[in-house]
């Protein structure tokens, strides 16, 4: 049995968790998720702030999944940091104290990539989650299609060409005056929305496009947020027109995600789809999702709210699988803002 301490600090969110198993058997002992609330009143994340806040809580936060986990540093075999994507300011603390724990008590370090991390959120709750799948990763910063044909290897289909899904909700939120980080506001007040007042374009979604299109994975979400600035700018009374705008833009952003998920699903004849990252909290596109994908035989698994938004749970589990192929980082891993997901195959 090997036990795995998984380190996450990316963005936001200082997190840590202790996993013991092997191969696909992994369970998870433990997983402390620290939110900073203090980028709330920014209405963003502010990056020094950020890298100051991990600093301050890195130790407390692994200790405690240590300590729940009911072991001791001495029982750990390997550590497993998100290096990359994110802030490199966030990504440093974590990946620094990750070395400096591993040379000290000379066990192996790996650096994970945290969108491949979101990648095996799902895994850790529901076993038959492992590929072949269909994958949609849908956070803050990131808007992913891949298929999935083994874990290692991932073909790129589609990626945003401008905001993420989440950035999107987080923008939208804003101009009706919700809070930050505000996707599951607006989730909350289009359910009271009219779906029939405000219909905004879908966004790459031409009826007529064919499998080598350019736009046929690919998303954009920039052109919907102009129209939703729009239609707030346009309303007399934004007050009572809010639910139906945010249900309009809703409607509008799911149906996309959902139709290129379909056609990736389909072209690579999967029986799965993943959802992973912080939008894969929001039921009404999990629900779009199933209701479109299950007359095709399809089952679509979820992560529970606390595993599909950042946590260290997911590292660990993807340190899994990356310690498991014999793999290692050396103590000159550095922390990169972007780089892709390992494993790309040409697609
Ligand atoms: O994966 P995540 O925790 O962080 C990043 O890696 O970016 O995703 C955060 C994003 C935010 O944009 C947030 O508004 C969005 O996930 N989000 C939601 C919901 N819950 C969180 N978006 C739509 N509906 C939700 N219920
Ligand atoms: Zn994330």
């Amino acid at each position: 049995m090997t036990r795995i301490l998984g380190i996450e600090t990316s963005c936001d969110e200082t997190s840590a968790a202790v996993l013991s198993g092997s191969d696909d058997n992994v369970q998870q002992d433990s997983l402390v998720i620290l939110s900073q609330d203090v980028h709330r009143v920014f209405g963003g994340v502010v990056p020094e702030i950020a890298s100051r806040a991990h600093l301050t809580s890195i130790v407390p936060v692994v200790e405690r999944a240590v300590e729940e986990a009911k072991t001791s540093l001495d029982d750990i075999d390997a550590i497993a940091v998100t290096h990359t994507p994110g802030l490199v300011g966030a990504l440093l603390v974590g990946v620094s104290y990750g070395k400096a724990l591993a040379f000290s008590r000379d066990i192996p370090l790996l650096g994970i990539h945290h969108m491949e991390g979101h990648l095996f959120a799902a895994a850790l709750e529901h076993k038959d989650a492992v590929p072949p799948f269909t994958a949609l990763l849908i956070s803050g910063g990131h808007t992913l299609l891949l298929d999935v044909e083994a874990w290692g290897r991932y073909r790129l289909l589609g990626a945003t060409r401008d905001d993420a899904a989440g950035e999107a909700f987080d923008k939208v939120a804003k101009l009706l005056g919700l809070p930050y980080p505000g996707g599951r506001y607006v989730e909350q007040l289009a359910r009271e929305g009219d779906s029939h007042r405000f219909h905004f374009g879908r966004p790459m979604l031409r009826k007529n496009a064919v499998p080598g299109d350019k736009d046929y994975y690919d998303f954009s979400f920039s052109g919907l947020k102009t129209a939703v600035l729009n239609a707030v700018r346009a309303s007399r009374d934004l007050e009572s027109d809010k639910a139906d705008i945010a249900r309009g833009f809703q409607d509008s952003l799911i149906e996309t995600l959902v139709e290129k998920t379909h056609r990736a699903a389909n072209a690579f004849s999967r029986e799965r789809v993943v959802l992973g990252g912080g939008v894969a909290c929001n039921r009404t596109l999990a629900d779009a999702m199933r209701a479109r994908l299950a007359p095709d035989g399809i089952t679509v698994f979820t992560p529970t709210p606390r595993l599909a938004t950042d946590n260290a749970a997911m590292i660990a589990r993807a340190g899994f699988f990356r310690f498991e192929r014999g793999e290692r980082a050396g103590l000159d891993l550095n922390a990169y803002a972007s780089c892709p997901i390992p494993g790309l195959v040409a697609a």
